[in-house]
């Protein structure tokens, strides 16, 4: 049976937290597999394994180090989640929605939300970063909504609008900043499956139908908690794979890691950039 989380619940994960550090950031950052390294560049570090912190859902994938990041970037007080948990993993949508929650309370306004994406737009390379433009919330749209259940309205609306999801501001400001250091970023719509397979062609094909240009495992909960509760989105998918519609190479988590050590630099050079200007 499901579990819901009360706001007393969330708010032992918040005190858990202001227990080892001073900061109240107001950016939060979630980095997905592959792109861990981008929490080096934080400084005046307090490190939180996710095993310290009651009700977090821990990470249990290769490439995910699953801790909290906690220091300053760029000019801004942050918290990193280095490291996500995914429903694959077997935990409810309440679950891998919660460290959003837990982040709005610390005072977080803005979200930047990062995965490793298969490019299911065949003009995408390996490597590429892909703005997220809008998303398609597949395991939402067939029930499995981590905003199921009673509504907390502390945090938002029964109803959320989803129309401006990633904030059409921060978008600009992303296009900008990657067209002043020649990044060539793609922009496209981001899809979710729950995971843990990879697709078949058929699957892929059902995917280029229905209008998206990346798939992946994550993401879209955590941007739906994050906007009911009223936060300010950017997301940007880094392009591992493409996916294979019948030519193609056999998708695979090493070359998913793999890849990220050539997009995280580039993520990071951008971020660099973009944070200064928020
Ligand atoms: N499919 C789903 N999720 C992924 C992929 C993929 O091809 N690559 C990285 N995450």
């Amino acid at each position: 049976m499901t579990t819901y989380f009360t706001m007393a619940d969330y708010q032992e994960t918040v005190a858990a937290i202001q227990a080892r550090t001073d900061i109240a950031p107001k950016i939060g950052m979630i980095l997905g597999s592959g792109l861990g390294p981008l929490a080096e560049a934080v400084e005046n570090v307090t490190y939180i394994s996710y095993n310290d912190l009651p009700h977090w859902p821990v990470s249990t994938v290769e490439g995910h180090s699953g801790r909290l990041v906690i220091g300053q970037l760029a000019g801004h007080d942050v918290i990193v989640m280095q490291g996500r948990s995914h429903f694959y993993e077997g935990y409810t949508m309440q679950q891998v929605g919660l460290p959003v929650r837990v982040m709005k309370l610390l005072g977080v306004e803005t979200m930047i939300i990062t995965n490793a994406a298969g490019g299911v737009n065949q003009s995408f390379s390996v490597g590429d970063i892909m703005l997220i433009d809008d998303h398609i919330n597949l395991p939402g749209m067939i029930g499995q909504n981590p905003l199921f259940g009673p509504n907390l309205s502390e945090f938002g609306p029964r109803f959320p609008s989803m129309t401006f999801a990633y904030d059409p501001d921060l978008k600009q400001l992303a296009r900008d900043v990657a067209a002043e250091l020649e990044l060539g970023m793609q922009s496209g719509v981001y899809m979710a499956l729950s995971g843990p397979t990879y697709e078949t062609i058929a699957e892929i094909r059902f995917l280029q139908a229905v209008g998206a240009d990346a798939v992946g495992m994550s993401t879209t909960h955590e941007v739906v908690t994050a906007v009911h509760a009223g936060m300010r989105v950017l997301g940007f998918s880094g392009v591992t794979n493409i996916c294979n519609i019948g030519d193609g190479d056999v998708p695979n988590h090493e070359e998913v890691i793999e890849a990220g050590k050539v997009i995280a630099p580039n993520l990071m050079k951008l971020l660099q950039t973009l944070l200064p200007r928020l």
